[in-house]
């Protein structure tokens, strides 16, 4: 590919658009927010499709709106999620999200020690709650257990779209015991669990939406238009597997990702104790406008400083195109590498250092953690919702302090994340202490 002006170029090649051929497959790596915004936002509809995600299909995954190539389902799927989750109406949830935050900081006043579960619980149950209206009410439910199973087989697929099944699809029909893929056995031992994701929580709320019991839920909504339209007698736009396969791909692209997110906050806050103390008067409630700003950007900064997804969801051409001079042929896979964009000189002074004071500078939220183009996560607005909930209900309450190791040294959590779709925060250790026993009576009284 040519050389580019832009400052995010790639040592090697001098560009900021970098192009891979692996094994015939066309492979664009951007590395740059204006490459990705020029090419996946404002020539969004060229970019929208996706590649082959056969080994997710092959898990079950197949009426999932992440992995559908683009067409009529895409666009049907796409419309269920932003009109159930834009920015508007995501407000509906937030009675939900703020008794689970607080549900969660109670768990943790009497196990502060079970911070990775009380806070997966708490994200657990906040999107079985939006996608199938059932709460979660503790970690011996079976949700967990199937969430878990679900997340497990999905993370250890690998970076999507670029397993040896994605790449060569025939190798699907390979009799397990001689298959060298060891992802493709995991998938096809995973289905049953990515089905009962699919199946049990839908039964549930079936029967609380027939006794007329059902909160306002994802698949309410879908499935009362779904009735109301065989009522009147007018074609159907969704089908019934339609809205389960969407109902289900909630679950699993809301809820580990969100866990996650959570999780990055609390390692940023145990590494930079000062950024508890510049925010301690912040961190009170959910509305100020001054509050709401110190704690975004608490959160931006978490998310600038480790990506989750570095090279994001691949998106893919459907047309020949031409960018600055160099031919993208149709079919091409493209990567957005979150970690150059976050990471670029030109735009972070200081781009290593943690630093949520630098917004107040001016400096722009980063740019890609929840994707771009038309396959833009429509789930964001959402999943910073909860993530701010529980973090201002959190921090209201507690300080976190960073573990001791056997010689009283401090024990400073590395950022770090596992790879695979959905990344996770390698593991850390650090230690709750409450800060406000006034908050922590109060809280407890509220139950
Ligand atoms: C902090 C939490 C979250 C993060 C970091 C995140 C991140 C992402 C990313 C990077 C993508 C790929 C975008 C692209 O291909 O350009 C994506 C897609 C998606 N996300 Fe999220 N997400 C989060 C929470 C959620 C939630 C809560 C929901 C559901 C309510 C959700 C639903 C989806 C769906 C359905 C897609 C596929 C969109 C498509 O392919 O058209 N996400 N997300």
């Amino acid at each position: 590919m040519a050389r580019s002006k832009s400052s995010l170029t790639s040592p090697r090649t001098g560009s900021d658009v970098i192009y891979v051929n692996m094994l015939g497959q066309h492979i664009v790596v951007l590395n740059s927010a204006v490459a990705a915004t020029e090419l996946l936002d404002q020539r969004g509809a060229n970019y929208c499709d996706r590649p082959d995600f056969t080994l997710f299909e092959i898990m079950g995954w197949g009426r999932t709106l992440t992995f559908l190539k683009w067409g009529e389902q895409f666009k049907l799927h796409r419309k269920m999620f932003q009109s159930t989750f834009s920015r508007s109406n995501v407000g509906i949830f937030r009675p939900m999200q703020l008794q689970e935050s607080r549900k969660a900081v109670r768990s943790l006043i009497k196990g502060p020690d079970n911070w990775r579960e009380s806070t997966l619980l708490m994200t657990t149950s906040i999107i079985f709650r939006i996608a199938f209206g059932q709460e979660v009410p503790s970690e011996s439910s079976p949700y967990c257990e199937m969430t878990k199973a679900a997340s497990q087989a999905t993370t250890a697929g690998g970076i999507a779209g670029t397993s040896l099944v994605d790449i060569f699809p025939p190798i699907q029909f390979v009799p397990g015991w001689i298959n060298p893929s060891a992802v493709l056995r995991h998938a096809r031992v995973s289905r049953n669990a990515i089905q009962a994701v699919h199946d049990q929580p839908w039964d549930s709320n079936m029967r609380a939406i027939e006794a007329g019991t059902a909160p306002y839920s994802f698949m309410k909504i879908h499935w009362d238009r779904f009735v109301e339209s065989a009522k009147a007698g007018r074609p159907q736009e969704a089908s019934l597997a339609d809205i389960k396969g969407a109902t289900g791909a909630t679950i699993i692209a809301g809820g580990n990702t969100t866990w996650a997110t959570v999780l990055s906050c609390m390692l940023f806050l145990t590494r930079h104790p000062e950024a508890q103390r510049r925010d301690k008067h912040a961190y009170r409630g959910f509305g100020d406008r001054c509050e709401l700003k110190c704690l975004d950007d608490f959160i931006m900064e978490t998310m600038r400083c480790l990506p989750l997804n570095p090279l994001n969801i691949p998106h893919k051409s459907l047309r020949d195109d031409v960018y600055r001079g160099m031919f993208i042929p149709a079919g091409t896979m493209v990567l957005t590498n979150t970690t150059a964009m976050a990471t670029d000189a030109g735009t972070y002074k200081d781009p290593n250092v943690f630093d949520p004071s630098r917004y107040d500078r001016g400096e722009p939220y980063p740019l890609g953690n929840f994707g771009f183009g038309r396959r833009k996560c429509p789930g964001n607005w959402l999943a910073l919702a909860s993530v701010y909930m529980f973090l201002a209900t959190f921090l209201a309450v507690f300080e976190l302090e960073q573990a001791l190791d056997d010689e009283g040294k401090p024990k400073i959590p590395e950022p770090g994340v596992s790879v695979g779709l959905g990344g996770h925060p390698l593991p850390f250790e650090c230690v709750l202490k409450v800060r406000s026993q006034e908050m922590a009576r109060l809280l407890m009284e509220d139950a």
